[in-house]
């Protein structure tokens, strides 16, 4: 496992052009460099990190930290939750080695802890993060950044005021796919982007079982507007950084709507939502979720003047594909019925149909784990006392535009973002 991740690792700066490679592509994604660099072994040099929610997300964090802690020389010292059994489940990964915790503010108050990682439900991040920085630690928190607007430009000030890292889980950032296809798009392999749709369908109720009636709001926070904005922040928040990545820039104003639908089940959550975000130079990025259909599942499409690339499924369409064999293409007119449709003096009315060619593949890197990889360029900027400001930025604007997108869809007007939201 870990010699595997080690000869992926490897790969994965080989392909990324890290080394011997483009200046341009390194300089475009800098908060890569430190991957190219060399571990450390040295006891003094170890990072000692803690966890504060051992949920689904902190269970999985937590197995990727022991399972290449000692490759990366850090080590998962405390871990807390207040919720018993996944308290529980976390000293069982951790095989009893870290202090536990129930109360954050006790494990804050710990020495020898260099950073924390957050993963609680997202109306607890602020605080968390902010008590963080103000006991000296470093954070790196789960997306989306907070509930609120308010509370995520307060994360970011706090930041940027105690100098210490906020790197936010935005792990498509180090998703090699999505990295060689960002870094084709920028050097115009699909020519200018002039659209971006993305969407994220589900066919479940969200709901996880819940033993006992009183722990409903905690263990299904996710239905509840008191905790979460559902599918804006759980699930859009990663497509609006993809499409603002892309794009090098936030948007410049966003309208959409949003209804429950189908699970009218005391969800206070849309279970469905559609909107339009518009970016500076007019391209738009049309956003849906829906979570009664699972049929086109998940996909980042991003169409320019010259290609097409679909990230999720790692693939990248021409304009101009390559000439089916002749026989190929008869078939395929005669099985779209192109002969019935041609009227005598032109076929120029014909709506056109979707292209049917599968593309090439626009990575052939897919194999990386990108959730282990951003941690550990996380504890490698822990070790050097920082990190570079474009993930902090990427994850503030993922997070401000996903509210926004909310107070949108409430009001039902077209939004632009307040000046003091700016950074
Ligand atoms: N990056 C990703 O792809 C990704 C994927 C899933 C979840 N997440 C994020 O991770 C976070 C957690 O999601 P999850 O699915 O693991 O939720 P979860 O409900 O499974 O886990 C949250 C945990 O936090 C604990 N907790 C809540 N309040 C606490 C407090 N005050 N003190 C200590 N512990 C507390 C809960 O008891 C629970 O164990 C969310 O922000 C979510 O958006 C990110």
């Amino acid at each position: 496992m870990n010699d595997l991740f080690i000869v992926n690792r490897r790969e994965f700066i080989k392909k990324v052009s890290l080394i011997g490679g483009s200046a341009a592509a390194l300089a475009s994604m800098p908060w890569l460099k430190v991957l190219a660099e060399s571990d450390t072994k040295s006891p003094s040099d170890k990072v000692r990190l803690a966890l504060i929610g051992m949920g689904d997300r902190g269970k999985l964090l937590t197995q990727h930290i022991e399972s290449f802690s000692s490759i990366i020389n850090a080590e998962l010292v405390a871990i807390c939750d207040d919720y018993e059994p996944n308290l529980k489940a976390g000293i069982e990964l951790t095989k009893g080695k870290a202090k536990t915790f129930t109360d954050y503010r006790k494990l804050l108050e710990e020495k020898n802890i260099d950073a924390i990682i957050i993963a609680t439900p997202l109306h607890e991040h602020a605080h968390m993060t902010i008590e963080s920085f103000n006991s000296g630690r470093h954070v790196f928190c789960e997306k989306a950044m907070a509930r609120t607007m308010d509370d995520t430009k307060l994360m970011y000030d706090a930041h940027r005021s105690s100098g210490k890292i906020l790197q936010v889980g935005h792990q498509r950032m180090f998703n090699p796919v999505y990295l060689d296809a960002v870094k084709k798009i920028h050097a115009g392999d699909i020519g200018q982007v002039t659209q971006i749709r993305a969407y994220w369908h589900r066919n479940n109720d969200w709901r996880r079982p819940v033993p006992s009636p009183e722990l409903e709001r905690k263990i299904n926070w996710r239905h509840y507007e008191e905790y979460s904005a559902g599918l804006l922040t759980e699930l859009a928040s990663h497509q609006i950084q993809v499409a603002n990545w892309i794009m090098k820039e936030p948007p410049v104003s966003v309208m959409g709507t949003g209804s429950i639908n189908f699970w009218k089940d005391g969800r206070e959550v849309y279970d469905n939502i559609a909107m339009i975000f518009s970016y500076p130079d007019g391209t738009q990025f049309i956003y849906d979720s829906v979570t009664s259909n699972k049929h086109y599942g998940c996909e980042e499409q991003i169409m320019g003047n010259k290609g097409s690339m679909e990230l999720e499924t790692n693939k990248i369409f021409s304009e101009n594909p390559p000439q089916a064999p002749a026989i190929l293409q008869l078939i395929n007119d005669i099985e779209k019925d192109v002969f019935d449709t041609i009227p005598i003096g032109g076929a120029s009315w014909v709506p056109e149909t979707a292209v049917q060619y599968k593309g090439n593949f626009i990575s052939e890197n897919y194999k990386m784990d990108e959730v282990k990889l951003q941690l550990e360029a996380f504890v490698k900027y822990i070790r050097k006392g920082k990190a570079p400001e474009i993930l902090s930025i990427e994850g503030y604007n993922s997070s401000i535009w996903t509210m926004l997108a909310e107070q949108a869809i409430k009001s039902g007007e077209k939004l632009t973002l307040p000046d003091k939201y700016k950074v």
